[in-house]
């Protein structure tokens, strides 16, 4: 049956990279975050069940929904158009561009990208940040060895504050949370200007649902107070 995963079409089973917070990210061995709160409340009230979360690294989200595994993806994920020709997103539910993370005491300040000549930066493997760096690299701002690509961005951090990695590229609300409480702090803001939806596979009618009730949970001010917890 098309859109079932397990053979269950009441139960929607999500997915997602909890090194991402505030969106998803572990605390006392539990995936807490914006994303999980939000999309929890969307299946609720579309009237399906809560399956049981999966963890998976980032570049695994979308072959593990199109393999039934998960079947909703809930991971800060960028709506483009490359992802749109494997799967289907929902409305969009947030913005955010990407900021340029470095050492908050170290000599490195850049001010703009043609700073970043000559640096080490660093991404997480299968992101927008990636294909950010991905661009600096082709149009001769940073060697082809200058790329970092880590399994995730706590990875990534760690290793700026180790001093391995010049620079980090992650969206605007993950670099503020990072530096908030690391000795990180964002050089400047790349303006990519990207949509968060959630995604599932294109075959399953259920996203109707899901952007019935994303629709309410806006309209009855849940959403605002879900961004009150987690953000302020
Ligand atoms: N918004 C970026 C993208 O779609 C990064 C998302 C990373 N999410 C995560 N849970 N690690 O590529």
């Amino acid at each position: 049956i098309a859109g079932c995963s397990g053979g269950n079409d009441d139960t929607i089973v999500p997915g997602t990279n909890a090194a991402f917070a505030p969106f998803e990210y572990e605390e006392d061995g539990e995936i807490v975050g914006f994303d999980i709160d939000l999309a929890e409340e969307a299946i609720d009230r579309a009237g399906y069940e809560v399956g049981d979360w999966s963890d998976l690294k980032f570049s695994s989200l979308i072959p593990s929904l199109n393999n039934n595994d998960i079947d909703l993806i809930a991971a800060g994920m960028t709506i483009n158009p490359d992802r749109k020709e494997q799967i289907a997103f929902t409305d969009p539910y947030w913005e955010s561009n990407q900021s340029v993370l470095v050492q908050s005491d170290g000599d490195f300040q850049p001010e703009g990208e043609s700073d970043l000549d000559g640096a080490r930066v660093g991404a997480q493997k299968g992101t927008t940040g990636e294909s950010e760096t991905e661009r600096l690299r082709n149009e001769g701002v940073i060697a082809e060895d200058a790329l970092k690509r880590y399994n995730n961005y706590v990875l990534a951090v760690e290793d700026l504050e180790a001093g391995n990695v010049d620079a980090v590229v992650v969206d605007q609300p993950v670099a503020n949370n990072f530096a908030a409480g690391r000795d990180v702090s964002v050089a400047f803001v790349i303006e990519t200007g990207e949509q968060f939806g959630m995604g599932m596979r294109q075959d399953d009618d259920r996203i109707g649902d899901i952007n019935d009730a994303l629709a309410e949970i806006r309209d009855d001010g849940t959403y605002d107070d879900l961004v009150a917890e987690w953000f302020e």
